[in-house]
Formats: structure tokens, sequence, C-alpha cells
């Protein structure tokens, strides 16, 4: 039968890759790389080279499925990302029943850690309750950007016995939710923390490019350091193109 692999790959270091996903990556015939446009030619020139440092021989090949086109106007967000992840979900359909014999293994490298904030899984599931091409499939665990984060600023990501909220830049907005003293943003477009009221008893913890050659670490009294973030990740993506970030934010 068919087998797909979801290989987390980690967020840029090479280093990053589990022994468990090196096994992974050594039975696999094809690997769908996923094309973003241009300016994301850097992560799928992570993968390329991931294959070649890690694969032993040559063979295995790669597919690129390109990506479809999100409608970031839409006015319901939910739905507009529904149809996006279905037409998505119909490209890995098309490509799998192509490229894939019935006894082939199939893989995506999925950036960071697969189960969190990435929609492999869901695709994977909606051709599994479509059930045109059956198939097994795999998730291999990664090491995720808030790891990264926290071991850069050589903190725990909780203070003892206290909760840990994750959420998105877009929902930050409404504030830091009650009962919670440590909020890891990430998806974050802006740089939503500077707008939250009481910004001199929150400390911010912020990483952008992590694991990479370009990766920057700032840190300090939200208050403090807001201004200076916001900037800095505005050059950082005038002069890059695009730019990933993650930060903790934590109630002092
Ligand atoms: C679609 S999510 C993918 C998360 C990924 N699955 C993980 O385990 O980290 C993309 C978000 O992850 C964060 N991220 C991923 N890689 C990063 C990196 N190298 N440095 C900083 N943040 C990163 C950013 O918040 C970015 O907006």
């Amino acid at each position: 039968m068919r087998k797909l692999l979801l290989i987390g790959i980690g967020v840029g270091d090479p280093d990053f890759v589990t022994q468990q996903a090196i096994n992974a990556l050594n039975r696999v015939d094809v690997f769908f790389l996923i094309d973003k446009g241009d300016v994301k030619n850097e992560l799928i020139a992570v993968r390329r080279d991931i294959c070649q440092r890690f694969i032993a021989g040559d063979g295995y090949r790669f597919v690129t499925i390109d990506e479809p086109l999100r409608d970031r106007e839409a006015a319901g967000y939910e739905a507009a990302v529904q149809d996006w992840l279905d037409r998505r979900a119909a490209l890995f359909e098309e490509a799998i029943g192509t490229e894939l014999g019935p006894e082939d293994t199939g893989a995506f490298l999925v950036w960071g850690d697969p189960t969190l904030y990435d929609g492999t899984i869901r695709i994977i599931d909606a051709l599994v309750a479509r059930a045109k091409m059956p198939f097994e499939h795999e998730v291999i665990p990664g090491i995720s950007a808030i790891q990264v984060l926290v071991a850069r600023h050589r903190l725990p990501l909780n203070r003892i016995g206290e909760p840990i909220h994750i959420t998105t830049g877009r929902r930050l907005a409404d504030g830091l939710p009650d009962g919670f003293d440590n909020v890891v943003v990430m998806l974050d477009a802006g740089f939503a923390a500077g707008q939250l009221p009481d910004a001199d008893q929150i400390d911010v913890y912020w990483g952008a490019y992590l694991g990479t050659a370009s990766e920057v670490l700032i840190s300090g009294r939200l208050s403090e350091v807001a201004e200076e973030i916001g900037r800095r990740k505005r050059q950082l993506r005038a002069d890059k193109g695009w730019i990933m970030d993650t930060y903790l934010l934590r109630r002092t």
C-alpha cells in the first residue's frame, strides 16, 4: 500500500533533524515540496539540503506542488482558510495519485513540528476522508520554533506550575487571555504585543529566523523594547522579503 510520511524537520538548522526523522527520510521514494513563491524558495532549499545531507544514495526524487493562492481579503477568515485548505487537498491528491506508485512511500517535510500550526495533517486527514486513494500515514515529530525560542533565551517555557497559552498575533489583539501569565505568539504579521496595556509589567522574549544564519533575538520589558522589535521586524522583512518570528510574553 502507498505510504505517506509527515516528517518534522525542525525550523532551519539541519542539526534539528532527529534520528527518527533521518530513518524516515531514508525510506522515501518521492518528496512532495510545496512551492510558496519566490520569497520562500529559501525554505525549499533547506529541505533539499536536508535530503542531500541525511539520505544515503540518490534513490529519491522531488515533486513540486504549487501553493494555491489564498484570499486574504475575504470577510470570513475561517471560511477563506477552509476554501484554501480544500483547494490544497485537491492538488495534493492529484500529485500523490500521479507520482506515487501503489507500493511507494511519499513524504512531506514539515517545517518545525507537524502538530503545531501546520495544515499538512489536516490535508492528509481530508484525503483519508475522501477515501479515493487508500494509503497509510505516519507523523514524525520535529523541533518547533517554540522550543528553539526558549532554548536560545535560556528559559524554561513554563514557570513552576503555571499554564502556557499558545496563540496567534491576530488573537493577541484582544489582549492577554485571563488566567495566563505565559503566552507564546506565532503567526504575527506585525507585532501585536506592541498594542497591549500593562506593557511595563510584561517581559518579552522575541526571536526571528530562529535556527538559521539570520537569527535575531531581542528581550526585555515590553514597554522598553516593543518599539525596537516592531522597527527591527519591519526592516528585516523589507531586507529579506519575508520573516518568521515567535515570541514569549511573561507577566512579571
Ligand atoms: C505555519 S507556523 C509553523 C510552525 C511550525 N510547525 C513549528 O513547529 O514551529 C509558522 C510560524 O511559526 C513560527 N516560526 C516558524 N519557524 C520559525 C523560525 N525559524 N523562527 C521564528 N519563528 C518561526 C512563526 O511564528 C511563524 O509565523
